[in-house]
């Protein structure tokens, strides 16, 4: 088992296969990079996986597959694959714009995952076109559909911003709700790649919209997600994720790891270690130690409340968020 210093358990590991996306959200990637990381130093399926394999001997128990795009990687089915072979009991999971599910969706199934979360902003094409600077709604919604028919679970993520998608937050939660998905709204999180002009929205202005329609009742956090989430009179759960509150580290179970191979012990600070030497070296027992050694060093929380400067400038696109 992996146990932190401050006695938390970490059996949750995310998975960036991607830094790259083929769309450019205003809040994270509003421009190509100036460059990406170079193909080669990116770590292969195999290398990944033996990491992975590491990892789900230590305790891990969820495995979540994060970019950029995940899907932008060719035969990710294969890699999905693999994790479920060796560990069919993992929960495995993947986060992904959606763009490519619909020729996807079946094959990913049939490789072992159970749950996707997807992105969606808006119901209306010209502001998707606005938000992702790319036409890309018809596909996004296909691809949902896609995945809602073949069997996988899916939650939906909406970054509420003002002048731009605040009209809808009550439609896409309908649009959620009609289809048994549920919603979190994540509160925009400033940082330094995402266009200036984005305002994001607070919980406090989400639920006075929210609350104008439906009752609902605060539920607290469940388990180990920092998502708060209410439920509504007549039953249907959504949540609400503030990244800029601590009160959900004291159940953070997560790390992360990079394409390139950096383990990332808490999104808010800079600190990683690599596992790339160690992995491609064929060194298990040095990958093993690695990881045991950002599990010991996992911060206590995030300190966006005394914020001095400390926190990480690293793109929510190479860390999946
Ligand atoms: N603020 C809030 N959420 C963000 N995401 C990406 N960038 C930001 C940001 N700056 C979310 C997207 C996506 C998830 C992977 O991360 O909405 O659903
Ligand atoms: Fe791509 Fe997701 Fe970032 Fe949008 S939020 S640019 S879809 S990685």
């Amino acid at each position: 088992m992996l146990v932190d210093s401050y006695n938390r358990t970490v059996d949750y590991l995310r998975v960036s296969v991607t830094e790259r996306c083929n769309f450019r959200c205003q809040y994270c990637m509003p421009e190509k990079p100036f460059s990406w990381v170079p193909k080669e130093n990116i770590l292969s399926f195999e290398e990944l996986f033996a990491f992975i394999k590491i990892a789900i001997d230590e305790g891990v128990k969820k495995i979540r597959i994060t970019g950029g795009e995940p899907l932008l990687r060719e035969d990710l089915d294969k890699f999905v694959k693999m994790i479920f072979d060796y560990e069919p009991s993992i929960d495995l999971a993947m986060t992904s714009n959606a763009y490519l599910l619909k020729g996807t969706a079946q094959k990913l199934k049939d490789a072992g995952l159970k749950r996707i979360n997807v992105s969606i902003d808006t119901l209306k094409p010209e502001v998707a076109l606005k938000i992702a600077q790319k036409d890309v709604l018809d596909n996004v919604l296909e691809g949902v559909e896609e995945a809602l028919r073949v069997g996988l679970k899916v939650k939906v993520n909406m970054v509420p911003m003002k002048g731009l998608n605040d009209g809808e937050i009550l439609d896409v939660m309908e649009y959620c709700r009609e289809r048994d998905m549920t919603i979190r709204f994540i509160e925009y999180m400033e940082n330094v790649h995402a266009n200036v002009d984005i305002k994001g929205m607070k919980s406090d202005e989400l639920l006075d919209i929210i609350g104008g329609e439906y009752g609902y009742k605060d539920e607290g956090f469940d388990g180990h997600s920092p998502s708060h989430y209410y439920k509504t009179d007549d039953g249907y759960r959504f949540g609400i994720i503030e990244p800029y509150e601590d009160d959900f580290c004291k159940t953070c179970n997560r790390i992360r790891l990079s394409a390139e191979g950096q383990l990332i012990p808490c999104l808010y600070f800079d600190e990683a270690m690599s596992i790339k030497e160690p992995i491609q070296r064929g060194d298990l027992k040095g990958a093993a130690l690695v990881l045991k050694e950002v599990v010991r060093t996992k911060p206590e929380k995030n300190r966006w409340s005394e914020d001095d400067g400390e926190a990480s400038s690293r793109a929510f696109y190479e860390t999946g968020g």
